[in-house]
């Protein structure tokens, strides 16, 4: 694979002529072909933390959608991440919509999508996640709705009770904007009521992974004082932040930018560290907090750990820049780190706001 990390900017116009979504489906497949490794990356001890008593060897994750149906999550550590979150995964497989679904915008180095929660099932997925080495690294499971739930809640719940004792960490995802309904679970009523259903059901099983919610970017004030206040009440683990935006800032890539579905890479980078921010000003920086969106360098991941973020996560950056793009980010990290006189990555998260 390190091979393949080098030859991407060779690859990678080949890949371009494929449509997205084959080209993905080629790049899971290359990944699920590579050994995996026997133990996680090793990375500068400067960026390595023990969060909700997982051993994290670096902060650089693979954001959710990537690995929808945990088909190459050991071959996705093995390219140094320090920690893959599978899914969306859905209690029933689900076809998802209608292809072409996924749209790469190359100038504007943006992607939109509205695969709308194409996945095999939490029976086929945890049939695979059975199957995993622990000690290889940290993986999460990421828990949507089919998008025929009336009850939302009750797929979140026996999500939690299929995938939860097979997962490092779960996550609640309300905020993909392809499910209809979906994003209204960040109001206040609901959220609190869907918290505490989930939580129950994670506080039921033997060993408890700890409860993320992943929010999207295109939330009002009020919504984010809300959902800051509730996590703090019900007791969440973290809050992932952010999922892709239906918002369409200014973009270069003509016709394309018009399609509808959540805009993800570069043009999220901005307003997805903002909200990183105030969600960690809301929140007092008392729940760690995942930053997600746009990054493509290690100079964007130091962004987001600054404005308060204890780990990372990307997906688009893996189109453009290919897949040794984590592992350049884990071995450039520590230098920036060092330069602005932090002994260790904890001591900077959060650092814009002192
Ligand atoms: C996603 N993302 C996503 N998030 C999630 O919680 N569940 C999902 O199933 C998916 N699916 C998905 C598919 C595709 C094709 C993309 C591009 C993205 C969102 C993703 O995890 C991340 O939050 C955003 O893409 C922002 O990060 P990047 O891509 O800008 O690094």
């Amino acid at each position: 694979m390190t091979l393949l990390a080098s030859l991407y900017p060779i690859l990678r116009p080949a890949l371009f002529l494929l449509e997205a979504e084959k080209a993905h489906r080629l790049a899971v497949r290359a990944l699920a072909a590579c050994p995996a490794p026997s133990a996680p990356a090793v990375a500068d001890p400067i960026l390595a933390q023990r969060l909700w008593s997982l051993d994290f060897p670096n902060p650089v994750g693979l954001a959710a959608g990537f690995d929808k149906n945990a088909e190459c999550f050991d071959g996705a550590l093995g390219l140094g991440f320090g920690f893959v979150e599978i899914g969306s995964v859905t209690p029933r497989p689900q076809g998802g919509n209608p292809q072409p679904r996924l749209f790469r915008l190359v100038a504007d180095r943006a992607v939109i999508n509205r695969m709308g929660f194409n996945n095999d099932g939490m029976e086929a997925v945890a049939a695979r996640l059975t199957q995993r080495d622990p000690a290889r690294g940290i993986v999460g499971v990421n828990l949507g709705k089919n998008k025929e739930t009336a009850d939302a809640a009750a797929d979140y719940e026996l999500g939690v009770a299929r995938l939860g004792p097979l997962a490092d960490y779960l996550v609640i995802n309300v905020s993909s904007p392809n499910t209809p309904g979906l994003r209204a679970l960040q109001g206040k009523e609901p959220l609190a009521d869907l918290i505490r259903r989930t939580r129950a059901a994670r506080d039921a099983l033997g060993k408890r992974p700890p409860l993320l919610l992943k929010i999207a970017p295109d939330l009002t004030e009020d919504d984010q004082r809300d959902i800051a206040l509730v996590a703090l009440e019900e007791g969440l683990d973290g809050l992932i932040v952010s999922n892709t935006t239906i918002a369409r800032p200014p973009l270069q890539s003509g016709d394309l930018a018009n399609e509808t579905g959540g805009l993800s890479g570069a043009p999220l980078l901005a307003p997805s560290t903002a909200l990183l921010g105030r969600m960690y000003r809301l929140t007092e920086g008392r729940l760690p907090l995942i930053g997600v969106g746009g990054i493509a360098s290690a100079a964007d991941a130091y962004a987001k750990i600054r404005a308060g973020a204890s780990l990372i996560q990307f997906y688009s950056a893996m189109i453009y820049r290919g897949p040794g793009l984590a592992r350049r980010i884990v071995a450039e990290l520590p230098a920036l780190l060092r330069a602005d006189g932090f002994a260790h990555l904890k001591d900077a998260v959060g650092a814009d706001h002192r």
